[in-house]
């Protein structure tokens, strides 16, 4: 375990607010100390900024590094998590059928030892039997507050629920001062779409995409966010993909509860064109990307502040596993990306230079946002007195490595190796620490933390700032 140590980050432009700043960072111990001018301390290690950005680390809210089967483990997706600027991630702790809640999550915190960032969990819950809505008393008492359910089972191994468990476990959610996901897509449209494709010989990964159009999404949704309603829990839909999707997530119906929405790099980057490619199955996920009008209204979400995160949702899967029945049937095409190494390049890329967003919008939606959602803003999300000292030294004009040689997950395919990615994580600092240089890992002992997070913060004035007029 990792106590944080002490670094002085020299000649930087300090990302305060939406202000570049030039400004030195003084690290003490893990906890960032000084902004400003100062006379460090002597003995303590002095890291050049020179002519970078000095970002907070990222927060990813969306990643998969214990899913059965996926390729990267707590190990490697932190590593691929550090060498992007990603320096907290939540992961999901899966409750398959039958399994009781608490041992789940016991289990994900122990693999999480292995973990070289910060990291908190979320618990995906699978019934609503009287032993699981009592463990998640519990769960919420080891400081995992937000609990996704499945309203599908056709990507997701079985763990769909039906409309009255999910009802039943909001419920639950409320009581305890939680935060209710849902994977929102509907999972009897998706199966009669699906069938019906299949026997009309759509076997590959365009039919993936054809059984999943926008209203499977935007009516799960729209389900989902009043069933929240109703059950008086705070509501986030995680991997929102759709124009329609979003429309429907925050239709104003006089609702009582807190309901926010984020969306993925994959969706602001590539469209449902990749289906139609030969390795389309390397892009299978659900929900799947949409169309390039789609990706618009999504991009615009973003700008005006109605999507408030981006997470990866990073579940990556061996090329060779993509392509076993990648030309039979789309519908055993695990399902799932790489994405964490490449969540702050793609932001930056398609927002930034783009002239889309600020880089103090980005560092909004990558970090200071996730860190208020998610019960971590009392040490991370940006850079500032008292926080962790967890920081990005970030050249904007340095192209990042798309290949799957330049990149640390453990996957051997790249979704990003057509696109020109810029912005390169020169340093990333975890705790104080020099974790990663220019993509690649220099401190193998480094180990996160498991963050422990309490129920009950406040979202109803959670700020769904405009980030662009
Ligand atoms: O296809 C995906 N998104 N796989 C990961 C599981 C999930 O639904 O988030
Ligand atoms: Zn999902
Ligand atoms: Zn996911």
């Amino acid at each position: 375990m990792t106590t944080g140590a002490s670094i002085v980050v020299r000649g930087g432009r300090v990302l305060q607010g939406d202000d570049l700043v030039d400004a030195d960072v003084l690290i003490e111990d893990g906890i960032i100390t000084a902004i400003g001018a100062f006379d460090a301390p002597e003995g303590v290690a002095v890291e050049d900024a020179t002519g970078l950005i000095v970002l907070p680390g990222m927060i990813d809210p969306h990643v998969h590094v214990g899913w059965p089967g996926a390729a990267d483990d707590f190990a490697t997706g932190s590593r691929a998590a550090i060498a992007g600027g990603v320096t907290t991630f939540i992961e999901f702790a899966v409750q398959f059928p039958g399994e009781r809640l608490e041992d789940v999550v016991q289990t994900w915190k122990d693999w999480g030892a292995r973990s070289a960032c910060d990291f908190a969990l979320h618990a995906i819950v699978s019934d609503s039997t009287p032993a699981t809505l009592e463990a998640m008393g519990r769960v919420v008492e080891a400081g995992v507050t937000s609990f996704k359910m499945f309203m599908t089972s056709q990507h997701s191994g079985g763990l769909g629920v039906d409309d009255g468990t999910l009802f039943e476990i909001m419920q639950r959610v409320a009581e305890l001062g939680g935060l209710s996901m849902a994977h929102c897509e509907n999972d009897e449209v998706i199966g009669h779409l699906a069938e019906k494709l299949i026997a009309d010989g759509v076997v590959t990964s365009a039919g993936h995409s054809a059984a999943r159009p926008p209203l499977v999404e935007a009516e799960a949704i729209a389900r989902a966010v009043r069933l929240a309603d109703a059950a008086g829990s705070a509501f986030y839909i995680p991997h929102l993909s759709s124009g329609d999707g979003l429309q429907a997530a925050l239709l104003d119906t006089g609702r009582r509860v807190p309901v926010i929405a984020e969306t993925c790099p994959q969706f602001l980057a590539l469209t449902a064109d990749v289906y139609s490619r030969p390795d389309g199955a390397h892009y299978v996920m659900s929900p799947p990307i949409k169309s390039a009008q789609d990706q618009v209204e999504l991009w615009e979400g973003i700008m005006d502040g109605r999507l408030s995160t981006v997470g990866s949702d990073h579940c990556p899967y061996p090329r060779d596993f993509k392509d076993e029945n990648a030309h039979t049937d789309f519908r055993r095409i695990p399902n799932g990306v790489p994405g964490v190494e490449t969540l702050l390049p793609v932001m930056f890329t398609l927002g930034v230079r783009s002239g889309r967003l600020t880089i103090g919008d980005l560092a909004r939606i990558c970090s200071l946002n996730p860190a208020r959602i998610f019960g971590l803003d009392d040490r991370k999300g940006s850079v500032s007195l008292g926080k962790d000292g967890d920081l990005v030294l970030f050249d904007p004009d340095r192209r990042f490595g798309t290949a799957p040689s330049d990149l640390n997950s453990d996957i051997d395919y790249s979704i990003y190796e057509d696109l020109e990615l810029w912005g390169m994580p020169v340093a990333t600092i975890a705790s104080g620490s020099v974790v990663a240089r220019e993509q690649r890992i220099v401190d193998d002992a480094h180990r996160g933390r498991f963050l422990a997070r309490t129920p009950g913060v406040v979202l109803d004035d959670f700020d769904r700032r405009v980030v662009r007029a």
